[in-house]
């Protein structure tokens, strides 16, 4: 009502501001004439003017005061898009955040010099005993990665000022494993993430989980891949198309239905994909319930859903589920030795852009606390850094 009535009031004003001049360019016209033509001369000279002062005072001058206006002024691309934001947390709702970070450029490219950074997701009970191994593993990279801890809400982590963790925990829920609740967090720590958009690849990493190679080694290993790092594999029995139930019908489709770990590694367009899904959420969050878990599931059969093609279908986190039930082996300190590295380095083949490969697994878990001294020893002769 309000709009309306003030384009009214406008529309009015413009009418009787026409009549009124209307009148005075009858009574007036020839002094109306001489006022113009004085105008007109001093326009052309102050137009003269300035001409030859730009020639003569230089044009960089203007250009070098224009540009950093045009970079960083208030409502630049840079201070809206490019620039991360200042402070991980905030007070959005988590329908607000998903909703907020599901947004994706259409268009191909970036009208800026984009330098991709890895996010770090450490979903984490509390602590993170393992920091120290992590800032070394770090260090030097500033500006190619990103870290973000998702604890406990009920815990708040202390890290000093230099620490790669200081000030880097989002806002947290309750997460329980096998549960719907894992899932949101997950998606919750990858919403944040992309936020910043120079992240473009996503790791979901532990307390208890480690890197198995230096950052470039890293780096360059994700970047060069053609494929993202999920398990997704069809399982037969029981634990596999088993806790599959056909009400998901007819959006996943037995054929469809796939098991993974939850430690995954997503690219910018998967990690996107997974916080704007709400159709495949409501039937995992009504028909994958325990002894269905949704964390092994959700993620690796929407996504064979959606992007087939962008899957590795397996996962870069090594785990040693040899030891048999529902938990896998956490190794302590005197596990962590050269020959147990071997091991890890050798035990397998997989591919990697169609080609077979040795070199399956960037990261590794779960290592208990007290293999921290161990690690921190054999990490510069075995992982490289
Ligand atoms: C992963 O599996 C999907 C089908 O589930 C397939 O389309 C894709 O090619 C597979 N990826 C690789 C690298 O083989
Ligand atoms: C991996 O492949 C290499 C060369 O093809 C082979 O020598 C090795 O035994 C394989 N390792 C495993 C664990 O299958
Ligand atoms: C990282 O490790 C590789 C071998 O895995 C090594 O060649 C390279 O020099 C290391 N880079 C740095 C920066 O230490």
């Amino acid at each position: 009502m309000q709009i309306i009535s003030r384009v009214v009031q406008l529309e009015e004003g413009k009418e009787n501001g026409i009549s009124v001049r209307t009148g005075q360019y009858k009574s007036f016209r020839p002094k109306l004439l001489l006022l113009l033509g004085l105008f007109l001369a001093v326009v052309v000279t102050i137009f003269i003017i300035s001409v030859s002062a730009v020639k003569y005072t230089g044009l960089q001058n203007v250009v070098t005061t224009f540009v950093p206006c045009r970079e960083d002024g208030p409502n630049s691309l840079s201070k809206l898009i490019r620039q991360p934001p200042s402070a991980l947390m905030h007070s959005m709702t988590d329908e607000e955040l998903l909703w907020r970070a599901s947004f994706r450029p259409e268009r191909k490219g970036y009208p800026f010099k984009r330098v991709p950074k890895i996010a770090f997701m450490f979903l984490t009970k509390g602590p993170l005993p393992l920091a120290s191994l992590w800032e070394r593993f770090l260090k030097g990279h500033k500006g190619l990665y990103s870290v973000y801890v998702h604890p406990d809400p009920s815990f708040t982590a202390k890290f000093p000022a230099d620490s790669v963790f200081y000030k880097r925990q989002i806002p947290s829920h309750v997460a329980e494993w096998g549960r719907m609740s894992m899932c949101d967090a997950e998606k919750r720590l990858l919403a944040n993430a992309l936020l910043d958009i120079s992240n473009e690849w996503f790791v979901l990493v532990s307390e208890s989980c480690i890197p198995l190679y230096n950052f470039t080694t890293i780096y360059t290993y994700l970047s060069r891949s053609h494929h993202s790092f999920i398990g997704a594999f069809d399982e037969p029995g029981p634990y596999g198309r088993g806790r599959y139930n056909e009400n998901m019908e007819p959006e996943v489709p037995i054929a469809k239905w796939r098991k993974g770990s939850q430690w995954f590694e997503v690219d910018r367009d998967l990690a996107a994909t997974i916080v704007e899904d709400t159709l495949y959420y409501s039937k995992f969050l009504e028909f994958c319930r325990p002894a269905c878990y949704s964390d092994e599931h959700y993620f690796p059969t929407m996504l064979t859903i959606e992007k087939p093609t962008a899957l590795a279908n397996r996962s870069v986190t090594w785990t040693d589920w040899s030891r048999g039930g529902p938990h896998p082996a956490t190794f302590g300190e005197s596990d962590v030795t050269e020959n147990f590295f071997e091991k890890i380095f050798d035990g397998t083949n997989c591919t990697y852009n169609g080609r077979d490969t040795s070199m399956c697994y960037l990261f590794a878990r779960k290592f208990a606390p007290s293999a921290l001294e161990p690690l921190l020893r054999i990490a510069p002769k075995i992982m490289g850094f």
